[in-house]
């Protein structure tokens, strides 16, 4: 035996399994339920005392499903506690809820999710909550000016699920501590490729949704802490909202994670190899992909990553129009219409509306991608026999 610490892919296939408690079979079991019950009450009142432990009280506070889902996200995120989320959403909002009161501000990333961005615009604001935008890929020396007395949290998301800016998470994150705040970090898109806690992060959120879930049929979010104080802030957040999800959703997510590091291996390089090819195409400006030589934020996800997604963007140059996108993405046969990421299906979206940058600032139209598990020869054959309707009209 060496000390050396075992892979992602071993570290998934052995994580939060239970074989003794489950009578030996290999995957943890369902269990779904409302009530527990005690044998006695100092039974009970052994088991209340422990509302921050994965204590068995009562569905709300979960399941040895979702525990046993909690312990492989914390493992793989490098944290030691995590809480499971309905929805990758909810797994962003919460933590927010319960790290902000009325009169404090936030900073979040002009790249960030839109849905959060609505919950900030709506619901914070109304809780008495100010947030200030900042340009993802800012520097620290950038952001430092932005910090007022009350800001409370610096959020950051890297890459941006529709912009890809790569984040200097350690340079950012130093600062906010500097400075008082906390950071939260969505890492969905570094999953697999990035460690949030060794870069200063102290939550690190995930839609699960996407690479873990792996298969588009389950929506489920986490977010994981390794500071005592923020699990105690999290945790609480989530039980005084009642927040739970259902423990069918945390078993299949745990199945989709035992093949997850096979699956992504695979759509990286299926996802690379088409972002070189759209690269190579005159009617494209930039390809936005951190892992692609020369694409922005490169030199950050090679310091900072160790593996890439299969999401990425494509801009075009200003001949072609948006309704040249749409007719591209018309003609793809492989690839469907439609949002979120991670499963085993490539997805194509034109993403104009979804960034807080305007299209112009992007430099042009732009389609997002998602590679799924298709022969890759088969994807850039599509994209090929739909590339002409970019800049022509289908005829009549
Ligand atoms: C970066 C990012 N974070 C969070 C979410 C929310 O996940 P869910 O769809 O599970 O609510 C998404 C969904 O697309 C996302 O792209």
């Amino acid at each position: 035996m060496t000390d050396k610490p075992h892979g992602l892919a071993t570290r998934l296939s052995h994580a939060g399994r239970a074989g003794a408690k489950v009578h030996g079979f290999v995957n943890p079991a369902l269990h779904r339920g409302s009530t527990v019950l005690y044998e006695n009450m100092a039974q009970r009142s052994a088991h209340m005392r422990r509302r921050f432990d994965q204590a068995l009280t009562y569905g709300t506070q979960g399941s040895a499903t979702h525990h046993a889902l909690e312990n492989v996200i914390a493992e793989i995120e490098g944290g030691t506690r995590c809480q499971i989320f309905s929805t990758g959403l909810a797994a962003c909002t919460t933590p927010l809820l319960g790290c902000l009161s009325a009169g404090e501000h936030l900073l979040m990333p002009d790249s960030v999710y839109g849905p959060v961005r609505t919950f900030c615009d709506t619901m914070l604001k109304r809780l008495g909550v100010t947030t200030t935008y900042y340009r993802a890929d800012c520097t620290a020396g950038e952001l430092a000016p932005l910090f007022r007395p009350e800001t409370r949290v610096l959020y950051l998301e890297s890459p941006g699920s529709h912009s890809f800016e790569v984040q200097d998470v350690r340079a950012l994150a130093a600062c906010a501590h500097r400075l008082g705040c906390v950071v939260l970090m969505d890492n969905t898109w570094g999953i697999h490729a990035f460690q949030p806690f060794l870069h200063g992060v102290d939550v690190s959120i995930q839609a699960l949704t996407k690479y873990a879930g792996g298969h588009s049929d389950v929506l489920l979010g986490s977010a994981t802490t390794n500071a005592e104080a923020h699990w105690r802030t999290l945790r609480d957040a989530a039980l005084v909202l009642g927040q739970y999800a259902s423990p069918d959703d945390c078993w299949l997510t745990l199945r989709g994670l035992r093949t997850m590091a096979v699956r992504l291996e695979r759509q990286m390089q299926s996802g690379l190899e088409v972002a070189a090819w759209f690269a190579a195409q005159p009617e494209v400006a930039q390809v936005l992909h951190p892992a692609l030589p020369g694409a922005p934020g490169h030199e950050l996800w090679r310091r900072d990553f160790t593996g890439a997604c299969s999401l990425f963007g494509v801009v075009f140059k200003p001949g072609v129009t948006v309704a040249g996108t749409h007719r591209f993405v018309d003609a793809l046969r492989l690839f469907g219409i439609g949002a979120s990421w991670g499963g085993y299906e490539s997805l194509a979206l034109p993403t104009t509306g979804f960034v807080t940058r305007t299209a112009s600032q992007l430099g042009g139209a732009m389609v997002r991608f998602h590679i799924g598990l298709e022969d890759v020869d088969d994807l850039v054959a599509d994209l090929r026999q739909a590339v002409r309707l970019l800049t022509e009209a289908t005829p009549e």
